[in-house]
């Protein structure tokens, strides 16, 4: 269980208490957080799940995988060094207080 914040372009914020072993994405999309939209339903096919890690927390989530590194070329919205697919970082005690940002668009 991890209480995560999502920080969405406009400044809104919403925490979520995430299950362990839910992503990022289900979370967001199961709790009304408009920017992130997880088209391909988590399958890393879709890229509209783009999100940006507190660099505090970079070191805690795995790495991203070889598919997610390339579908983080087709994001929306400007790619940093801290882009990640959210349907990607999976729930743990590990991410307690993680803080998430949203880009302005996913498509
Ligand atoms: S939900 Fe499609 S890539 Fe994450």
């Amino acid at each position: 269980m991890a209480n995560i914040t999502f920080i969405e372009a406009s400044g809104q914020s919403t925490t979520v208490d995430l299950p362990d072993g839910w992503s990022l994405m289900q979370g967001a999309t199961a709790n009304g957080v408009d920017g992130i939209l997880g088209e391909c339903g988590g399958s890393c096919a879709c890229a509209t799940c783009h999100c940006y890690v507190a660099d505090d927390f970079l070191a805690k989530v795995l790495p991203a995988s070889d598919t997610e590194l390339a579908m983080l070329d087709n994001v929306a919205s400007e790619r940093r060094p801290n882009s990640r697919l959210a349907c990607q970082i999976k729930a743990s005690a590990d991410l307690e207080g993680m803080v998430v940002h949203l880009p302005e668009t996913q498509e």
